[in-house]
């Protein structure tokens, strides 16, 4: 079977940089590439931190710490991601994934796997405009990539079994549970969600209630985020795409219509906790810390 020991992670966003993280815990050689500088630098200082973290609570050793940053490096220079393993977590926009790829295909030997992190973007579409379909999948990875332990392996059409048994074994040694799915609009789990978000925003439109009241519900009989905080979480602009996706690709059923409030929310820049405000407001230099209730 092919021999994984180099991932190249292309984009150092809110996906990526956990992907990052978690490939160079897994003991492969890893080059995180994004073509913003800035947000490289903040992804370093977030991986660092983490890794701080995870020392200050005993659950791992300062010396492997040492041995994750000495397997990491970071660069804004596409000369560098040579690998046995691409996965790619850019923008979700097919035109710059499909030029993404093309151009490391260039760079990359011939057996190198191509993957894609996307949430939402067919993987045939993409495939279609590759010279190589058959090293090509769709790798997902939930949010935050450290924590969620699902990923969906998803096959194209023309997607070789082999490049499949590789990426399940990578999945493995990251500590994650893979699960293998056919390319459809959503894949598994975003397509089951799409009502947990569509409903509760249909409600808020509606003016029903209001978006704290149907989080707190729906945790209270169990669901470990609510929908409003989750789309802060995953970002609204992203939820919304996704949204928009699904729906084109299944013929526009008017079950599964995109929310013009949560467009709304895209228009005026509210992304959730990446911007500091969503539908909650968040401290902008700590992210994580607890949330602050809009007015
Ligand atoms: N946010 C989520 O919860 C989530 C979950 C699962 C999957 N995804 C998918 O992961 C991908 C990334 O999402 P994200 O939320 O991390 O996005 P993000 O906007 O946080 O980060 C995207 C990064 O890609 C960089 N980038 C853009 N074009 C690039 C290029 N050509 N080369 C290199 N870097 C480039 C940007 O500078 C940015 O840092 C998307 O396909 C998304 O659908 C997102």
């Amino acid at each position: 079977m092919h021999q994984i020991k180099t991932i190249c992670v292309c984009g150092a966003g809110t996906m990526g940089g956990g992907i990052a993280q978690m490939s160079a815990q897994a003991g492969y050689k890893t080059i995180l590439f994004d073509l913003n500088d800035a947000i490289i630098d903040k992804c370093k200082n977030s991986i660092e931190q983490s890794w701080e973290t995870l020392v200050l609570k005993n659950k791992v050793a300062a010396s492997d710490k040492q041995a994750f940053q000495q397997r990491i490096s970071f660069t804004s220079n596409i000369q560098d991601c040579r690998a046995d393993l691409i996965i790619e977590a850019i923008i979700e926009k097919l035109s710059a994934k499909v030029e993404l790829f093309q151009q490391l295909a260039e760079i990359n030997p011939i057996n190198t796997i191509f993957t894609t992190n996307t949430s939402s973007i067919s993987i045939n579409k993409i495939a279609q405009k590759l010279d190589d379909p058959f090293r090509f999948a769709g790798m997902h990875f939930f949010n935050p990539a450290p924590v969620m332990k699902l990923v969906e392996l998803i096959s194209g059409e023309q997607t070789n079994e082999m490049v499949i048994k590789v990426l399940m074994e990578v999945c493995k040694k990251m500590g994650k549970t893979a699960v293998v799915c056919k390319d459809s609009p959503g894949f598994i789990v975003n397509r089951v969600a799409r009502q947990y978000y569509l409903e509760s925003l249909f409600l808020l439109e509606n003016g029903l209630t209001d978006f704290e009241t149907i989080d707190q519900v729906m945790e209270s009989i169990g669901f470990k985020m609510g929908p409003f905080k989750l789309m802060d979480l995953i970002g609204i602009d992203i939820n919304y795409n996704v949204s928009k996706i699904v729906w084109e690709d299944l013929g526009k059923p008017k079950r599964l219509m995109p929310s013009a409030l949560q467009e709304q929310k895209v228009l005026k820049a509210e992304l959730g906790r990446k911007t500091g405000k969503g539908f909650y407001e968040y401290e902008v230099e700590n992210q994580n810390s607890k949330f602050k209730i809009q007015n």
